[in-house]
């Protein structure tokens, strides 16, 4: 059985659907759950989930290998689900094509820098889009360039806000990733 490490620094509900998926099959079980923001709900979230989540200092990710070394220990694959932190590049290195990332949006556009959450569904708003959507893709060195797993659309009605938009993406992100993810592993053969 494969071994997930959720990285989130918000509410946390794709963590907690994953989670959830993968406690009822056995391709993979999520390890650990981890965040660069102790107030973060997702870690009240893995309390009720039984999973343990836990809180890590920028330097203990970026300057230390801390992080790195739990990785090490206790990962497969890793995903991230609204994780708004840059992954170092010795972290990419030692999971080559096992750093998954949701992007609520249909890359290349409204990707970058700057571009998360309600940021945006504003945009895609501010565009005049008629659709947007949700990525998933695996991690490289720049943010949200790295290749396509996954795409889905929704389509978005002129009077729809970015809070309206933001719920039909969400919908599909909980849908289609823990699948996803799924996926994956079984094509790297479990
Ligand atoms: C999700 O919509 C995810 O796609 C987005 O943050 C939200 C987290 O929601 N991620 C990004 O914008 C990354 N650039 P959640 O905490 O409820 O899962």
């Amino acid at each position: 059985m494969k071994r997930i490490v959720i990285f989130a620094s918000g509410s946390g509900s794709n963590a907690e659907k994953i989670i959830q998926y993968f406690q009822s099959t056995k391709t993979a079980v999520v390890t650990q759950v981890l965040s660069n923001n102790e107030h973060a709900k997702v870690l009240k979230k893995c309390k009720t989930l039984n999973t343990s989540g836990l809180y890590f200092e920028k330097a203990d990710f970026f300057t230390s290998d801390v992080v790195l070394n739990l990785l090490k220990k206790e990962a497969d694959y890793i995903v991230l689900a609204g994780f708004l932190l840059k992954i170092p590049s010795k972290i990419i290195e030692a999971f080559p094509n096992k750093i998954i990332n949701i992007h609520p949006a249909l890359l290349p556009k409204f990707g970058g820098k700057g571009m998360y959450g309600m940021h945006v569904h504003r945009a895609v708003k501010e565009q005049k889009e008629t659709e947007s959507g949700i990525t998933i893709h695996f991690v490289n060195e720049n943010y949200d360039e790295g290749s396509i797993i996954f795409q889905k659309k929704t389509s978005i009605s002129t009077d729809d806000t970015p809070e309206i938009i933001a719920k039909k993406v969400l919908k599909l992100e909980h849908l289609y990733f823990p699948k996803v993810i799924e996926q994956v592993i079984l094509e790297n053969h479990g």
